[in-house]
């Protein structure tokens, strides 16, 4: 029996918030056993120059303060993603902040970027330098600035020699004005200075630039997106965040909270919003797609809609980290049985 079905129970006894408290305390001691690792060659990929054991990672929002990044590798995940991290400390939303939608298999959460700043951050990078595994740097705005452009281009400054992708986090729903960054001319403001910030930061080797969208977005924010992505030399798309909407099929009590909901309920609404993505781009964009990933179907779907790469975090609170390898064999299965030697041939085979 792995280590989580021992202990997963007593996590959810616990408010979400402690239990991932005690899951990071955990991790960071090294008491942790590996989930196991998987490999097979129809599972890697090389994305932005990057060899990618297999495609499935860790979300943003799980290690905010890049303290576990190489204990989450360690459980099997092909690459993590840490963040989001603002260029202040700063503490977030008053708790309860954290909301499990069990008979859902959702999570609405309205942190608020609870984060240690770029200075920490930037510090526990650090120590792995030289290491292998790939780790990207999730940035976001702290509250008060006014000027968000200022905030990521901090952020570039001080991290992303740390990284092996940047992403410029402009989805969370629970930062006020942020998810207007969106808008054709925000945006395309937003990303020039970004994209300056990066080539100043670091003259060789620069990290892959990445944007993340929420699944909240009309078709016309969707063309705009896919526009200035063109514009203005984006490497990359993570589709999608956590939606503010609220779907009629939910049950669970926490229903009612405020937040982004995540998990089970935003897999079809964020797969649509890769494959509107993959189109508009006309493929020519890696995108790593997000949102409800569960088990090896929702995972496969993805990469058919047009995903490259993919991660998850909310269905790690009720299955653990032992889904990471659930989902890799059964992923290594679907491309068997439909004829695809790797990953990168099923990535949007919907469309074809
Ligand atoms: C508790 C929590 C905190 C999160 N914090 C962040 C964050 O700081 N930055 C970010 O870009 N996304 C954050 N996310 C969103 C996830 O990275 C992901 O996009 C979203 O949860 C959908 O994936 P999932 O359904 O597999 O959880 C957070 C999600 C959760 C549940």
């Amino acid at each position: 029996m792995g280590l989580y079905k021992l202990i997963g129970p007593a996590l959810r006894c616990l408010d979400a918030e402690t239990a991932h408290g005690l899951t990071i305390t955990a991790l960071k001691s090294g008491v942790v056993p590996s989930a196991g690792r998987v490999t097979h060659a129809s599972l890697e990929s090389n994305v932005w120059g990057l060899p990618f054991a297999n495609p499935l990672g860790l979300a943003a929002g799980f290690d905010k303060n890049a303290e576990v990044p190489d204990a989450m590798l360690a459980q099997g995940f092909g690459f993590v993603e840490v963040g989001s991290i603002t260029p202040r400390p700063q503490a977030g939303n008053p708790k309860p902040r954290l909301f499990r939608l069990k008979e859902d298999a959702g999570v609405i959460n309205r942190m608020g970027f609870n984060n240690h700043g770029a200075d920490i951050a930037a510090r526990n990078l650090n120590k792995r330098a030289g290491r292998t595994g790939i780790v990207g740097v999730n940035l976001g705005k702290n509250k008060e600035t006014v000027e968000a452009a200022d905030d990521y281009a901090k952020g570039i400054a001080q991290l992303a020699r740390h990284a092996s992708y940047m992403v410029v986090n402009v989805s969370s729903p629970n930062t006020p004005g942020l998810r207007a960054l969106q808008g054709r001319e925000p945006l395309e403001q937003l990303l020039t200075v970004v994209r300056g910030a990066l080539d100043e930061a670091v003259q060789s080797d620069t990290p892959p630039l990445l944007l993340k969208i929420a699944p909240d977005l009309t078709d016309e924010d969707k063309a705009d997106i896919a526009a200035v992505v063109k514009s203005t030399r984006v490497d990359g798309l993570i589709a999608t965040n956590t939606t503010i909407t609220r779907p009629d099929t939910l049950v669970a009590a926490n229903r009612v909270e405020a937040g982004g909901l995540s998990g089970k309920p935003l897999a079809e609404l964020s797969t649509q919003i890769v494959s509107d993505m993959y189109r508009l781009l006309d493929g020519t964009v890696p995108i790593i797609g997000v949102g409800g990933i569960h088990n090896a179907d929702s995972a496969y779907a993805k990469i058919r809609a047009g995903a490259s790469l993919i991660q998850l975090y909310s269905a790690m609170v009720y299955q653990g980290p032992e889904l990471v390898p659930v989902i890799l064999r059964g992923l290594i299965e679907r491309l068997r049985a439909d004829g695809f030697s790797s990953v990168s041939d099923a990535v949007g085979a919907d469309h074809r």
